[in-house]
């Protein structure tokens, strides 16, 4: 029997083994796939036994995503973009590492809105954290000739945007609201708008018609964000179809099956995060 899991600290919010769980269900594969409880400064030492466990690999969350970056052998262009990794398989005795929040969101985003870079317009991420870096990286490689970052720590997005190049431009916080017009796609990669942390301040009223709104938050599955854009008529991507992609190509290197992104596999996710809201 093959054997993933997902580790973190804490690790009881993840919904990656009803993700995994189901495909292995639905796909008739002996496997299994769990919860581990990882603390940070034992992090290195798990991946580096992984084997002798008896995982072909696991998922990897927070806080231990850079931790599993150093340790891997092997880094995927995505993971290195990022400087962190969500996903760990193994192949003889090397680790090797990959980012697939950068798949995860332009699979997303591409399969919800085919045509969103008909328009030779930039895009408008807010935010500068690991999730902005996977998602800037995504717009780059998609050939994207523009992608404006704005961050409440603007050193960060200056950081971000260094490790990017000219391609990137840093825009004020407080300028987000004027960055609306031009863009093309504006994405929330902040962790405001999650359960009870307030919303993210937005006015969507100057957007082009054909704006593509996403959030990267799913709980709520609507964040405030959203349904501004939704109330403005703007097209949405919410942040749930980025997680059910995500988990793709890890299912694939341990089970050895390209799993599908189901309706069905999105409603028993939306059930557990309406149960938990
Ligand atoms: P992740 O790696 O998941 O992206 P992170 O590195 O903690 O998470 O980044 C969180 C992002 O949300 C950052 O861009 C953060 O802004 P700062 O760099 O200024 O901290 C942003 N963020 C979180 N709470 C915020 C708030 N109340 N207002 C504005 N931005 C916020």
């Amino acid at each position: 029997m093959r054997k993933a899991c997902v580790i973190g600290w804490p690790i009881e919010h993840s919904r990656s083994p009803i993700i995994h769980g189901y495909w292995l269900k639905s796909l008739s594969i002996d496997g299994s796939y769990e919860k581990v409880a990882v603390r940070p400064e034992n992090a290195h030492a798990f991946l580096r036994t992984l084997g002798k466990s008896g995982f072909a690999g696991c998922n990897v969350t927070v806080p231990l995503k850079e931790i599993a970056f150093q340790t891997a052998d092997e880094k995927d262009a995505s993971a290195v973009a990022v400087a962190a990794a969500n996903t760990i398989w193994l192949e003889g005795d090397k680790i090797c590492a990959a980012n697939t929040d950068t798949y995860g969101f332009m699979t997303h985003l591409s399969t919800t809105v085919p045509d969103w870079n008909e328009r030779d317009k930039p895009v408008l991420i807010l935010g500068a954290g690991g999730a902005a870096r996977a998602i800037v990286y995504g717009f780059l490689q998609a050939g994207v000739g523009k992608v404006q970052v704005a961050n409440r720590t603007k050193e960060r997005a200056e950081a971000l945007g260094s490790h990017f190049g000219p391609r990137v431009k840093i825009v004020d916080w407080y300028d987000r609201f004027n960055a609306v017009c031009d863009a093309s796609v504006i994405v929330n990669t902040t962790t405001i708008g999650m359960k009870g942390e307030g919303s993210l301040e937005m006015n969507f009223a100057n957007a082009d018609d054909q704006t593509v709104v996403a959030d990267i938050v799913y709980v709520p599955l609507e964040t405030g964000f959203l349904a501004k854009a939704r109330a403005r008529g703007l097209r949405t991507v919410d942040g749930l179809g980025m997680l059910l992609h995500q988990a793709v190509p890890g299912f694939e290197k341990w089970f050895g099956a390209r799993p599908t992104v189901t309706p069905e596999l999105r409603a028993l996710i939306v059930a557990d995060v309406e149960a938990s809201t």
